[in-house]
């Protein structure tokens, strides 16, 4: 008799919090050049797990984050991992449709995969943008930042510029192996996306290539992170 009043009581609770909770589901895309490490970010964030084995994706991968955002907010994250050779791939315009916010990976210690960069921010605002036509929201990760580094990333002030006339909203150094700032950029990211909720601009279009202008849409950066 007393066991099953508590289970009564379990269940009123379960109820009543579902009902005041809001729940939001945010698709998000993680790309980059090959070995950036995409796959390990999203493992160590999801997973608590690094491995320093490299298998590539093929195509996508899927993870889900459930962050408890405050009491009455609940935010299921859908990180698409898209595989570094799908750049090269036509599948892009069908895995960004419907994203509401993006991650753009390099290699630190490549700055070959810097160089990329430009050509993924590009393929992503061709291919999808918030409902008034600005791009998604999108955070540039620096990672491996537990290594030795190469190239422009030695220079906070150049990035801060780099990422104000692409259009990044911000950029952090990361490290999946050291779990350095993956939290941290990740609530950077879901702040952007739920301040565009709040205004209303969360419909997000998919395009044609030949319809697309990136001219004059950079957002401003108003942070950078590092705490390498
Ligand atoms: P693709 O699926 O081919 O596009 O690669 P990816 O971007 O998913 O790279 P992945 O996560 O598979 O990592 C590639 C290699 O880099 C692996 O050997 C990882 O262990 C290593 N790696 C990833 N992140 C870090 C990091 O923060 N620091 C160090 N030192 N190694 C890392
Ligand atoms: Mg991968």
């Amino acid at each position: 008799m007393k066991f099953a009043l508590r289970i009564n009581t379990i269940n009123d609770q379960q109820t009543n919090s579902s009902i005041d909770k809001r729940e939001h589901l945010y698709k998000i895309l993680v790309i980059g050049e090959l070995g950036t490490g995409k796959t390990s970010i999203i493992k160590r964030y999801v997973h608590q797990f690094f491995s320093q084995h490299y298998r590539a994706t093929i195509g996508v991968d899927f993870a889900l984050k459930v962050l408890n955002w405050d009491n009455n907010t609940v935010i299921r994250l859908q990180l698409w991992d898209i595989a570094g050779q799908e750049r090269f791939g036509n599948m892009t315009r069908v895995y960004y449709k419907e994203a509401v916010g993006a991650f753009v990976v390099f290699d630190v210690t490549r700055s070959q995969t810097f160089d990329a960069v430009t050509k993924w921010k590009t393929d992503l605002d061709t291919k999808v943008t918030l409902a008034d036509g600005s791009p998604i929201p999108t955070v540039l990760l620096a990672n491996k930042c537990d290594q030795p580094k190469e190239g422009v990333v030695n220079n906070p002030a150049r990035m801060d510029d780099y990422c104000r006339e692409r259009g990044f909203s911000g950029w952090f150094e990361t490290s999946a192996k050291e779990n350095i700032n993956i939290d941290e950029a990740s609530r950077f990211l879901v702040n952007r996306i739920l301040n565009n909720e709040k205004q209303g601009m969360m419909m997000t279009e998919s395009l044609d290539a030949d319809k697309f202008s990136v001219d004059g849409k950079a957002n401003q950066v108003d942070k950078s992170g590092c705490l390498c």
